[in-house]
């Protein structure tokens, strides 16, 4: 069945590989995950304000995709699109929150998900605030275990820009392994920069839970 054509009428099929949910009831429900202190659920959009708080610090986006937010009018958007992905049942992310005080920190979700090669990459980033409290780890951790109770997904990857080593330890931490450097992978604000590639396969993810 393909993904994208079939996604209305698999809302309401499981998936019939090994009794997981079909992908697009997944994205749809975004289940709310629970980690030690954290929180990842669906972006609503009040979230929007905490957001633009970090996304609009060029340290946050120095090594990601996306340039810095200027306005909270361009958060907001950022939020509708997020929520409009989940609504049609697409991939979309969570956003991370703080149990403690409810306050957003962060995002993590899908880059990209494909039915045919069972597989997905993973994104994040958070706020400055925060970082280097294993936050980023733990969230990442949960979508892991989410994605392989879930989905009939195989392979997870990221990737980050080899010049933000930080990252490549919150994926090394969440038990991914780093396969190689990618040259001149992407096109990062006006420069073209190397990428290191890490994936965690089910069976290692298996393993790490016995
Ligand atoms: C990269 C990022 C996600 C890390 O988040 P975080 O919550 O600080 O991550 P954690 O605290 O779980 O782990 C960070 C790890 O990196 C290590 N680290 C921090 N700075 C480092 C550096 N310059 N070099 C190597 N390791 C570094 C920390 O020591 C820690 O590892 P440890 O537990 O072994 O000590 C966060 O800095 C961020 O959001 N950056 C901006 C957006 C971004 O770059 N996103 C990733 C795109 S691929």
């Amino acid at each position: 069945m393909s993904f994208f054509r079939d996604r209305f009428l698999s809302l309401s099929e499981p998936d019939s590989r090994e009794g997981m949910m079909s992908p697009p009831v997944f994205f749809y429900r975004l289940p709310t995950l629970e980690t030690a202190d954290l929180i990842l659920r669906k972006p609503v959009m009040k979230d929007a304000k905490d957001i633009f708080r970090y996304a609009s610090d060029p340290e946050v986006a120095r090594y990601v995709l996306w340039e810095p937010h200027r306005s909270l009018a361009e958060t907001k958007s950022f939020v509708r699109f997020l929520r409009s992905r989940i609504r049609a049942g697409y991939p979309s992310s969570w956003v991370v929150t703080l149990k403690e005080t409810g306050t957003v920190i962060g995002t993590v979700g899908f880059i990209w998900y494909s039915d045919e090669n069972r597989s997905a990459e993973l994104g994040y980033s958070y706020s400055r605030e925060y970082w280097n409290h294993g936050y980023a780890t733990q969230a990442l951790q949960a979508v892991t275990g989410a994605v392989f109770r879930s989905l009939p997904v195989n392979r997870l990857e990221a990737q980050h820009d080899v010049r933000n080593p930080a990252s490549g330890r919150v994926m090394e931490k969440s038990g991914f392994r780093k396969e190689g450097i990618l040259r001149s992978r992407i096109l990062n604000k006006g420069e073209f920069v190397d990428t290191a590639l890490y994936a965690l396969l089910r069976s290692d993810w298996e393993k790490d839970q016995r």
